[in-house]
């Protein structure tokens, strides 16, 4: 079988991309892990990677002049290791219009809640706030639009009455690393079969 060849985009600790790795490992797994790429050199999770012998790259945002020059060397490096799916895993940067249509289809993004419901950041701090009786996450592929792609998949979690946004997150976490590895497989099957 062959396995479509990804890239995960990390920021931070990584722990999601280490839940896509973990499943690309089995031998029927429809994806492969060929490269992790950091916007920050210091995320902590390229060690995790570089301990498994992926391939990583830090393209650090501020060392390019405008967010287009970073987008253009993101782009040729996703070329170079030859990436056919681009899953962001904690990214936190947004990535233009310009570079989405490049990879139009092939983008997939883990987001903290559950879609429409709470586009943008501190999606557990909010749901509480509001008083929201479920939460989770989604899985969706990335258009131009901010958290507005068509969804793959979601997992729901229930709020607690006495959650706080860090128990609520830890919950909602064990979901992410659940649903991403599948909504990765379910993409590369797609690209598999057309
Ligand atoms: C996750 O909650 C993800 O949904 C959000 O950022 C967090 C990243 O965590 N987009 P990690 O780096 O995968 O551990």
């Amino acid at each position: 079988m062959k396995k479509v060849r990804t890239a995960v985009l990390i920021s931070g600790r990584g722990s999601n991309m280490q839940a896509l790795v973990k499943a690309a490992m089995a031998p029927d797994y429809p994806a492969s892990i060929a490269l992790v790429v950091s916007n920050l050199p210091e995320a902590e999770g390229l060690a995790y990677a570089v301990d498994r012998g992926i391939p990583t790259r830090a393209i650090s945002h501020v060392d390019y002049p405008s967010r287009a020059a970073f987008e253009s060397e993101l782009d040729l490096t996703l070329r170079e290791h030859k990436i056919e799916i681009v899953a962001l895993a904690g990214f936190m940067r947004i990535l233009t219009a310009t570079f989405i249509s490049h990879w139009t289809g092939r983008i997939l993004n883990i987001h903290p809640s559950l879609l429409p419901a709470y586009k943008g950041l501190h999606t557990h701090e909010r749901a509480i706030l509001e008083g929201a009786k479920k939460h989770g996450c989604t899985v969706h592929l990335v258009t131009a639009e901010l958290d507005a792609g068509p969804i793959v998949l979601q997992a729901e979690v229930p709020v607690l009455p006495d959650d706080t946004s860090e128990t609520l997150a830890a919950r909602v976490l064990e979901k992410e690393h659940y649903i991403y590895p599948q909504a990765l497989a379910v993409l590369a099957s797609t690209i598999n079969m057309s």
